[in-house]
């Protein structure tokens, strides 16, 4: 429930992404004025963003129901239909990973969101009709961490398609501000900085992050959450003041030590770490190339100057002469 509650509920709670906000707005603004339902929007980047609490805020803002699923859960044809046709008028349904839908799935989406409308397939063999069945104008709101594995036919539904940034470092101090006040935890500017700079441009981890060094204060009967007590606690958790952890120093040591910097192909990094390749994929390369520690090349993965010289290696000299 306390997870609930710390998301904010409207736009103007809503810290950062403020191309994204921008569009949003827009579009709320004239389809409230025509009195339409928002079109079907896809949110796509990294996890923990803030892809759902941007759908259940786009709902509440048009003032309608906000319906969430994700593509795993509808796995039968049967799923999707009985979402859809219990739908109010307006109502926002939003499928998280929607990559990763089934094709019968996929497929009854197409005229549900182009038309309002299920097709439903009754009888068998030469007997078979198509019976359609109308729907309530809605918007679906798609979220992916993958938008090239989207089919076209999908990816061509949706009037908007928009990605969602990693934060700056003083969009999740202001995060870590605001939910350090809804748990009552002290915190002050420094302290919330000092977090803030350790969450990989991610509020989900900024607010995890918070939590964890609540813990340590309270434990350590600090009163106030302070630069120090931050990094003390963090620094136990295993999270760099980069806010990389075990898993990503061991990719860039991995590349660094045992392939002279790269090449090295996903397989292997994702062996070396013991994470699978989509996680390695979506998870930890999106952070590590943000901050200039890695590269992807045809022939792999490659670690950079930056990458040697935060793990404490000295930077090979052919590459010192290329950069
Ligand atoms: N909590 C998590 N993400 C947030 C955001 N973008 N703005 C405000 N609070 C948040």
């Amino acid at each position: 429930k306390q997870e609930e509650s710390i998301r904010p509920q409207r736009f103007a709670d809503y810290i950062g992404q403020k191309d994204l906000k921008d569009v949003l707005e827009i579009a709320i603004k004239a389809a409230k004025s025509r009195a339409e339902v928002l079109d079907h929007l896809l949110l796509y980047g990294p996890p923990g963003l803030g892809k759902t609490t941007m759908a259940m805020i786009l709902a509440s803002e048009m003032g309608v129901n906000c319906k969430i699923t994700s593509a795993p859960a509808l796995e039968r044809p049967r799923d999707i239909v009985g979402l859809l046709v219990n739908l109010k008028a307006g109502d926002v349904l939003f499928i998280d990973e929607i990559h990763r839908l089934s094709r019968m799935t996929e497929e009854i989406l197409y005229p549900a969101m182009e038309d309002y409308r299920l097709d439903i397939t009754v009888g068998k063999g030469s007997g078979a009709r198509i019976r359609s069945i109308p729907l309530v104008k809605f918007t679906l709101v798609g979220a992916t961490t993958r938008v090239g594995a989207l089919t076209s036919p999908l990816r061509d539904r949706f009037g908007l398609i928009q990605k969602l940034r990693f934060y700056e470092v003083d969009e999740l101090s202001q995060i870590v501000l605001r939910t350090a006040e809804l748990l009552q935890t002290p915190v002050n500017l420094d302290g919330a900085n000092e977090i803030a700079k350790r969450s990989r441009g991610t509020p989900r981890i900024a607010n995890r992050l918070l939590k964890r060094v609540r813990d340590y204060a309270e434990v350590k009967l600090s009163g106030e959450i302070t630069a120090s007590i931050a990094a003390e606690a963090l620094q136990l958790f295993q999270v760099d003041p980069c806010g990389l952890d075990w898993t990503d120093r061991k990719m860039l040591t991995v590349i660094i030590e045992n392939f002279n910097g790269g090449p090295v192909g996903l397989e292997t990094i994702a062996a070396a770490t013991g994470e699978d390749t989509q996680t390695i994929e979506e998870v930890y390369e999106p952070y590590l190339m943000q901050i200039g520690y890695l590269s992807r090349t045809p022939r792999g993965r490659v670690a950079t100057t930056a990458a040697y010289k935060h793990m404490g290696f000295k930077p090979p000299n052919e590459q010192l002469s290329l950069l």
